[in-house]
């Protein structure tokens, strides 16, 4: 278990940058989640990390010491993949062995260490099995076991859920934050999936085109999110085009005059709004930013109803009230009155 920090971290490929300066530091037992789309440079951090990758530039230390020329076996970081990577011809306890084996652990010791990792795992009393024998949910507690074997310092995660079905995910979900919290294991996980982002990390990286683009808490990047890309990443948000007029003015690009934060600096922006920052006919009254909207589409959500409204011809936004007996959802066509308080609108300048 070690603190873990990676400083002007930068992988390129000929002229194409997989990841630019990256900075990252993550405390002693942190459980730490990766998140960006497709292609924007997750897995290659996690490989450089691990060693599998040399970087062009930068540094990583784990612990004291600064990994950053050290071979993957010298660095102690344990490594789960998306898709487990067991070996076929191997029993579980093979497959969980194998690794103390090529570390030339003594044979005394591998024993006790396969047993140990199996039982954390809740996998004890499968050793004999084959991976064909096993679910696909116990085939991934193996590859974990695989990796915690070792005793790393580091855990690293990439997608280690995808390959399972919705419910298998939830239950490893919750198995691998337990025993995370249990062994105090300094762990990144790199994952596609919001909720389980939101839900397993003590702080997240929303990362894009190789770059991060803003650490921080789920409320911190839900709440104040760095950027637009963040805005639009992390949960939902309408944008209007427009720009700032005067300090705490925003007109959108069809010519509606808001009031906005006074932060704002004058210039093309965009207003990002929260879906649940934005009320509805009576609950609008007294707010600064009222105005009326027409219903393009509702959807009836259970515990929410989903209203998408067009303010004019430009500005579309996506509402969303909290359901309760007797609301019904309004209907296409229909007028209703929208409004926000002034430090609802996030304002982005154009281009950030
Ligand atoms: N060996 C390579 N040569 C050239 N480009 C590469 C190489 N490996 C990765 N890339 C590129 O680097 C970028 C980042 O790849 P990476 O695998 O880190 O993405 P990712 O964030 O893990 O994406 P995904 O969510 O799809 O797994 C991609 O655009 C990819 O095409
Ligand atoms: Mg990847």
């Amino acid at each position: 278990m070690a603190r873990l920090s990676i400083s002007h971290l930068k992988k390129s490929y000929g002229d194409f940058i997989a990841v630019d300066d990256v900075d990252i530091a993550i405390a002693d037992g942190e459980f730490l989640v990766l998140l960006g789309p497709s292609g924007c440079g997750k897995t290659t951090t996690l490989r450089m990390i691990a060693g599998f990758i040399p970087p062009t530039a930068g540094s990583i230390t784990i612990g004291e010491r600064d990994v950053t020329a050290l071979p993957p076996w010298k660095r102690h970081c344990g490594l789960v993949f998306q898709s487990y990577a067991l070996f076929p011809h191997m029993t579980v306890a093979q497959n969980v062995a194998f690794g103390l084996e090529m570390h030339k652990v003594p044979q005394a010791e591998r024993g006790p260490r396969v047993a140990e990792a199996l039982r954390l795992v809740r996998l004890t009393g499968f050793d004999d099995r084959y991976p064909r024998q096993l679910s696909g949910g116990q085939q991934q507690r193996v590859a974990l076991a695989r990796a915690l074997a070792m005793q790393p310092q580091v855990l690293l995660l990439d997608e280690p859920l995808s390959n399972l079905d919705a419910k298998l995910r939830l239950e490893v979900r919750v198995e691998i934050r337990e025993l995370q919290r249990k062994l105090g294991l300094t762990t990144i996980m790199v994952t596609h999936d919001q909720e389980e982002a939101l839900t397993m990390a003590d702080r997240l990286v929303v990362m894009e085109k190789g770059q991060v683009r803003q650490v921080g808490t789920q409320r911190e990047l839900y709440e104040k999110p760095a950027d637009r890309f963040v805005a639009g990443f992390i949960g939902r948000s309408a944008f209007l085009d427009g720009e700032v007029t005067a300090p705490g003015r925003f007109r959108t690009a069809g010519g509606l005059d808001m009031v906005c934060a006074a932060a704002a600096k004058p210039g093309p922006a965009t207003l990002a709004l929260r879906p649940e920052r934005i009320a509805v006919g009576g609950e609008a009254d007294g707010l600064p930013n009222r105005f009326t909207a027409k219903v393009e589409h509702a959807s009836y959500l259970g515990a929410l109803l989903d209203i998408q409204v067009a303010l004019d011809e430009h500005d579309r936004m996506l509402l969303q009230i909290p359901n309760r007996p007797g609301l019904t959802e309004p209907q296409p066509d229909e007028s209703i009155t929208i409004g926000w308080a002034e430090d609802a609108g996030l304002v982005y300048p154009r281009g950030a």
